[in-house]
């Protein structure tokens, strides 16, 4: 028995926290049982690197040691939670996956795609979702549904307009080349019309055998 991996992405502001607690509700309300996750984190070691991660620092981290850290949280939380979820049965719903390593460390710092796509198969290991639901919407208004959150910034919402603006080009050209896997959503759309979408595409997901 194999179960269904679900991703969500989106640069910050994109609302993706409503729409995932939509998903989840969705597909257990059909019967499915979801494991909800996200990455950088997932497993406790993996929380703390998270926090590593996103902390802000007055000194800076080398761009290799995000990534590699990003890989490792992500290792962990493929052995510990998702491929064990997997096999059970359960589906699995991550806020995150791979695509964002490919979208901040790849878009953002500018890191070799080749690169990063090596230490993918490396911890991968085929593990790919399933469906990747792409939230989009211009850099701007993302910032400014960040600034209204009135919170503490972290390490990578403290960084410049630019910054977003290659990774969201990074998402959309990865939404491109993949469109079977990730579906672009509007998250400029109001919420109700996005859950429509997602319901549609929830439904086909339901529908396509394992
Ligand atoms: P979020 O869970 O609130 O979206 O925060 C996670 C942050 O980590 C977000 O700014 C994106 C960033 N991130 C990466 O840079 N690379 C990654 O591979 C992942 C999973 C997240």
């Amino acid at each position: 028995m194999t179960g269904k991996f679900i991703s969500i992405e989106g640069i910050e502001g994109a609302g993706k926290s409503t729409q995932l607690q939509f998903i989840a509700d969705f597909l257990t309300a059909r019967g499915k049982q979801v494991v909800v996750t996200r990455e950088p984190g997932g497993t406790e070691l993996g929380e703390k690197v998270r926090e590593v991660l996103l902390q802000p620092s007055e000194h800076p981290m080398a761009q290799d040691t995000e990534l590699l850290l990003m890989f490792a949280a992500r290792a962990e939380h493929i052995q510990q939670i998702i491929l064990p979820a997997l096999n059970r049965g359960d589906w699995v719903l991550s806020d995150r996956f791979v695509d964002a390593t490919f979208a901040y460390q790849g878009g953002g710092r500018g890191i070799d795609e080749q690169r990063i796509q090596a230490l993918a198969e490396w911890t991968l290991q085929g593990c790919q979702t399933d469906v990747t639901f792409l939230f989009d919407l211009p850099v701007a208004l993302g910032q400014k549904r960040v600034e209204q959150r009135q919170q503490q910034k972290d390490r990578f919402e403290l960084e410049k307009q630019a910054f977003f603006e290659r990774v969201r080009n990074c998402y959309l050209s990865r939404a491109q080349a993949e469109p079977n896997r990730i579906k672009l959503i509007d998250a400029s759309h109001s919420v109700e019309v996005i859950q429509q979408q997602l319901t549609q595409q929830l439904e086909l997901l339901l529908e396509t055998p394992v």
